[in-house]
């Protein structure tokens, strides 16, 4: 099955309503038109600038992503935000379990459990995140670590519901770093995270997009996405600057 590519820019704790609404129009002139991108391309902003965002990216294609939501409907969970908030404003996915929530937010394999299929539900495209962090890869832990926290997450999202997600594998140590993996790591941690998918479901497995993220930048961003298994970028820094998040997403055409 072929998989359309999708780079997406996580724009972090950037990103007031005032730069998003200079932003968009930067971006959206340098990408091809909608009707000839061969790219699917999705920007995660602060929940304070998702509106400006769903609006400047009207009829344009991009998707606009929130980068968390919490599992219960509604009720007394100070500071969060629910499924059906995200849907009230025009927000179209959401990432998960980014290893910056992971390590300072306590967000762990069970509640991701909980979110993807309350997201799924939704009509939110879930991002989730997983990867290893650089003591584990050192110790040679990469692939239990990876299949605890997929199939952890995965784990209450029905067989024909797994295609509808989208995996990002970032490796914690290349996040923010300047150290990306090697075209062969990226390859052979996705390929490892299909397959993890393939023993629940094969049709997901071929359907569904793995994501690389960790120091993705216009220069090295080809090299990862021509790898067989790689289906798009999660891209962080780079993606702040409106030209070279552009470039990132040309590479991905050309793929
Ligand atoms: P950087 O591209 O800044 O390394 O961040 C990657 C990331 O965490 C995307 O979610």
């Amino acid at each position: 099955m072929k998989r359309k590519p999708y780079v997406a820019g996580n724009w972090k704790m950037w990103g007031t309503r005032r730069q998003a609404r200079d932003y968009f129009p930067r971006l959206l002139e340098r990408l091809a038109p909608v009707a000839e991108r061969t790219v699917d391309v999705g920007i995660c902003a602060p929940f304070t600038a998702l509106d400006v965002c769903v609006e400047a990216a009207r009829g344009s294609g991009v998707r606009v992503l929130a980068q968390n939501m919490h599992q219960a409907a509604e009720g007394a969970h100070t500071g969060e935000i629910s499924a059906a908030m995200l849907t009230e404003l025009g927000v179209d996915g959401v990432v998960l379990g980014h290893s910056e929530r992971r390590r300072d937010h306590c967000e762990n394999d069970r509640a991701l459990r909980e979110k993807l299929p309350v997201a799924l539900a939704a009509g939110l495209e879930p991002i989730l995140c997983v990867g290893e962090t650089e003591e584990e890869r050192e110790q040679g832990e990469t692939e239990r670590r990876l299949r605890q926290q997929v199939w952890e997450a995965l784990e209450d999202v029905p067989d024909d519901r797994l295609g509808d997600i989208v995996i990002a594998y970032e490796p914690v140590w290349a996040i923010g770093t300047g150290r990306t993996a090697t075209p062969d790591q990226a390859q052979e941690a996705i390929a490892f995270i299909r397959a993890l998918v393939a023993d629940r479901s094969r049709e997901a497995a071929a359907k569904i997009r793995i994501l690389y993220g960790g120091s993705v930048k216009p220069d090295n961003a080809a090299d990862i996405l021509a790898q067989p298994d790689v289906d798009g970028a999660l891209v962080g820094g780079a993606s702040l600057d409106p030209v070279g998040f552009a470039t990132i997403v040309a590479a991905a055409e050309e793929r």
